[in-house]
C-alpha cells in the first residue's frame, strides 16, 4: 500500500518532467525559471533514488544514499526560497503568482522539508552499510510515544531527529505534494 502510494507520488513527479515550451528569448526571468526546474528535477531524481532503495528496486548503497539525501538537503529550506522571486511568477513558468500573497504559507513548507531534509541527510551521514531495521517506517513509533499521533491537528510535532529514514522520506514526499497542490500550475 505504502510502496504503491509512493510509487504514485514519484510517478506524478516525472511526469511533471515534461518541459514547458519557454520563451525564445532568454531573460533573466527564464534563467532563474531554468535554474529552479532544473533543481526541483534534482530533488526528484533522489527522492527517487532513496525510495528505490526501501523499495528494494535499487541496491542500497550508503554512498549513493548520502549522495541523494545531501543533494535534497541542499535544494530545500532557503535555498528552495531563493528560487522563487516575485517577479519569476506565473506562466510559462509553473509556479502560480499565488505564491506572492501566501508568502507565509510558501516559505513555511519551505522551511518544513527543509528540516525534514535537514534530518534524513544527517541520518545519511551516519548510514550503515546495510539498510537496518532502525532505518525503517515504524522503527521507534513505540519510543516515540506513536509519532504518527503528532499529526493530530494541536499536536506538535515529532521531532525529525527522531524518525527513521523511511519515514523521514514519507513525509518529505508529503511536503512534495502539498506545496504543488497548492503553488505549482499546468502550464501548455
Ligand atoms: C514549497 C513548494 C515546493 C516544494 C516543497 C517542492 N516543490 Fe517542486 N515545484 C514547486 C513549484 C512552484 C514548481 C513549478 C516551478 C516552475 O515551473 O517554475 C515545482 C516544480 C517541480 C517539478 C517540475 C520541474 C520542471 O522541470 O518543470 C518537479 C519534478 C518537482 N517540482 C519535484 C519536487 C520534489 C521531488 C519535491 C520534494 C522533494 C518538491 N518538488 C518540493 C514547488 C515546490
Amino acid at each position: 500500500m505504502r510502496t504503491m502510494r509512493r510509487t504514485a507520488i514519484i510517478g506524478a513527479l516525472s511526469l511533471a518532467c515534461v518541459p514547458a515550451v519557454l520563451a525564445a528569448t532568454h531573460s533573466g526571468r527564464d534563467a532563474i525559471v531554468e535554474a529552479r526546474q532544473a533543481s526541483m528535477k534534482e530533488m526528484a531524481a533522489a527522492a527517487k533514488t532513496i525510495a528505490g532503495m526501501f523499495d528494494g528496486k535499487r541496491a542500497y548503497d550508503a554512498a549513493a544514499f548520502k549522495a541523494a539525501a545531501e543533494a535534497l538537503r541542499a535544494r530545500a529550506g532557503p535555498t528552495l526560497i531563493a528560487e522563487f522571486p516575485g517577479a519569476s511568477l506565473g506562466a510559462p513558468s509553473s509556479a502560480k503568482l499565488e505564491i506572492n500573497q501566501a508568502r507565509p504559507e510558501f516559505e513555511a513548507l519551505a522551511r518544513h522539508i527543509g528540516r525534514l531534509t535537514d534530518a534524513l541527510a544527517a541520518k545519511a551521514e551516519q548510514a550503515p552499510a546495510h539498510i537496518s531495521d532502525e532505518m525503517r517506517m515504524g522503527a521507534g513509533l513505540a519510543m516515540d510515544g506513536g509519532s504518527l499521533l503528532g499529526k493530530r491537528r494541536g499536536a506538535s510535532e515529532p521531532d525529525p531527529a527522531k524518525l527513521p529514514a523511511e519515514h523521514l522520506l514519507h513525509l518529505i514526499l508529503q511536503d512534495c505534494s502539498s506545496c504543488h497542490s497548492k503553488f505549482r500550475q499546468k502550464v501548455e
